[in-house]
């Protein structure tokens, strides 16, 4: 163990997940959305997330292009920098779930190894992996931040779907169809789950 570790000890927390969530009046859990950039990841989590706000709920989003900005703004796109950027949202997650809140990440991940990492960090009932399904052919008419575009001219490198790859989740616990249906229909398919489940 290296010296920098063996001095570390973990310090109990006075009010605990159970007393927090308790007071909040729900469960506090990861909804992991994964899906090809432009499939609907951030515009389906933010309007989760007005809804559940609304109804008193204690909810957050943590979306890739913002925390790239911050938190990540050392990181690009290469295999390993993704690695690095899901293992970070994942430790800031497993911390959000511990303060009593819902998270709703929205990030590519096109891993499947990051994602399961994230799955493991936090208990079984606690991750929830949401695949939000639009074909790339989609995806690139929509194009709304003309990144696609680039990636074809090899202005960008690395980019998902077009010169990096994306895996499919295998047994996500939602799936989302963009193409088939609207954000409004997916906020209320996710509502319905999320009731059903008795997380809220
Ligand atoms: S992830 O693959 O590491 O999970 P993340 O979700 O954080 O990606 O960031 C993706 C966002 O960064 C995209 O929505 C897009 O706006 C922007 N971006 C810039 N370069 C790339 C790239 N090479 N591949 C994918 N997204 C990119």
């Amino acid at each position: 163990m290296s010296e920098k570790k063996r001095n570390i000890v973990w310090h109990e927390t006075t009010v605990t997940k159970q007393e927090r969530r308790s007071l909040n009046g729900h469960q506090s859990f990861i909804l992991w959305f994964t899906g090809l950039s432009a499939s609907g990841k951030s515009t389906i989590a933010n309007a989760l997330a007005h809804s559940l706000f609304q109804q008193g709920k204690q909810v957050y989003v943590l979306d890739g292009d913002n925390v790239r900005h911050g938190l990540n703004h050392d990181l690009g796109f290469n295999e390993k920098d993704r690695k690095e950027n899901i293992r970070r949202i994942g430790e800031v997650s497993k911390l959000f779930i511990d303060s009593g809140q819902i998270v709703l990440t929205a990030f590519i991940s096109p891993y499947r190894e990051d994602r399961d990492v994230v799955r493991k960090l936090v208990g079984p009932e606690e991750f929830m992996e949401v695949y939000v399904h639009c074909s790339i052919e989609t995806c690139e008419k929509r194009d709304p931040k003309g990144l696609y575009k680039k990636a074809r001219k090899h202005e960008i490198t690395h980019f998902t779907g077009i010169s990096a790859p994306y895996e499919e989740p295998e047994n996500p616990e939602i799936i989302l169809d963009t193409e088939k249906n609207t954000i409004e229909e997916c906020v209320e398919s996710l509502l319905s789950e999320l009731k059903h489940k008795q997380l809220i």
